[in-house]
């Protein structure tokens, strides 16, 4: 079962307008939780950013935050998923194809869930990244449907024989085509500050919480691609991804070419957060990740 516009229905009686703003403009906002259990994991932190992304580009959400989140509970229960994600967008509406904001358009939300396993055999092998140009643009801190700078990035690394890229504008890191990244360098993470030009994502904001809980030293500072010769582990965070290892860089092993220790301890330490956060007292871990 799917949502779209203000009721719940089977996939093929979803009708989207071809005048939908979404469709022509990318004109729209969308989130990717992640199902543990049947649960929505670390929901209030997606909701916060839901509501970000809608202020960024000025659309009003049609339904309420609690609404919203119990639209999604619903779709999860209806889809009996276990473990999966839960994908959902807000567009502008429809109306003719004119550039400025419609004024009678009434904004959409569609909603779907997927049952999808734990990546864990990447989780334990890694993957190789190449290092490309970010030609995205400068609100990569909202979570917009204008996707195709990571659309393009992504089939490059496939088309390079690799899994993901890694992006930098002119040399500095950002992040990969659907992820976050950091290095480990002398036992102190770096990745790229929480600024416009990255996602805020909320792994990475679990894996700073995670990292500060072990005391390892981070550093949220922009590097740059040279560092990444020097990097003794690397590796991605993402709602899918969780932490993943980057074993390889532009055809060259990380160090070793495997998964390194502090990788594999915040690996650790995120499956517990997955047990934690089916506790019944999840509000207050989200709260003190945040903090
Ligand atoms: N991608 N950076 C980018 C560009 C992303 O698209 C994502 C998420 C992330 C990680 O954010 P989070 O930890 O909140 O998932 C970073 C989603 C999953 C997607 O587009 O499918």
């Amino acid at each position: 079962m799917y949502f779209f516009e203000n009721r719940f229905m089977p996939k093929n009686e979803v009708a989207v307008s071809p005048d939908d703003r979404g469709y022509y403009f990318g004109d729209g906002i969308y989130e990717v939780f992640r199902v543990y259990n049947g649960r929505l994991f670390e929901a209030e932190a997606h909701f916060e950013r839901l509501v970000r992304s809608a202020e960024g580009i000025r659309i009003e959400l049609p339904f309420s935050k609690e609404e919203i989140h119990s639209i999604l509970n619903k779709l999860i229960d209806m889809n009996h998923i276990s473990e999966g994600t839960v994908y959902m967008q807000v567009t502008r509406g429809a109306a003719p194809r004119v550039h400025p904001f419609p004024a009678g358009a009434k904004p959409v939300l569609m909603a779907y869930c997927n049952e999808v396993k734990r990546p864990l055999q990447t989780m334990r092998q890694g993957i190789a990244a190449v290092t490309m140009e970010d030609i995205r643009w400068l609100r990569c801190d909202l979570k917009t449907l204008n996707l195709l700078g990571n659309v393009l990035a992504k089939q490059h690394a496939l088309d390079q024989g690799a899994d993901d890229v890694i992006l930098h504008r002119s040399g500095t890191v950002t992040e990969c085509s659907a992820s976050n990244f950091f290095i480990v360098r002398e036992g102190k993470l770096l990745t790229h500050p929480a600024n416009h030009l990255i996602l805020h994502g909320i792994t990475r904001m679990v894996t700073l919480r995670l990292a500060h809980e072990f005391g390892i030293p981070v550093l949220e500072e922009p590097f740059a691609v040279q560092d990444l010769r020097l990097a003794d582990e690397a590796f991605i965070t993402g709602t899918t991804a969780e932490i993943t290892p980057v074993v390889r860089i532009d055809g060259k092993p990380v160090k070793d070419g495997v998964p390194g220790p502090i990788t594999k301890r915040l690996q650790d330490a995120f499956e517990q957060a997955i047990q934690w956060s089916e506790a019944d007292d999840r509000k207050t871990y989200i709260k003190s990740a945040i903090d």
